[in-house]
């Protein structure tokens, strides 16, 4: 499914949904959701010269994603980003 950070925050996990593709997303919606079981994929800038990516265990990742994300946003003045949430239990 492909959704919004606004609806990811309001509705939570959708369900019946394995994976959940995420853009519109100004405040890092991931974080309201319980880690246990997902993994991210996380880019910003994507096929730009600033891209970062950042992959793995949402408990372990998502705080700093979060973190990187307000650097960049700080550092760049921007922030353009999307990101892969996959449940793996
Ligand atoms: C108005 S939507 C455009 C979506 C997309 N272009 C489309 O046609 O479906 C803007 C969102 O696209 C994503 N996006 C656009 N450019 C991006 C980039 N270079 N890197 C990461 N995400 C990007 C972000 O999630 C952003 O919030």
């Amino acid at each position: 499914m492909v959704t919004t950070g606004r609806r990811l925050r309001d509705d939570g996990w959708p369900a019946g949904v394995n994976t959940v593709v995420v853009m519109l997303d100004g405040a890092a919606a991931f974080q309201s959701l319980e880690p246990a079981g997902l993994n991210i994929s996380w880019g910003a800038y994507l096929g730009m010269p600033n891209q970062i990516l950042m992959s793995g265990a949402l408990a372990e990742i998502g705080p700093r994603i979060a973190t990187a994300r307000s650097e960049a946003r700080e550092k760049h003045g921007w922030i353009m980003d999307s990101y892969i949430l996959k449940r793996t239990s």
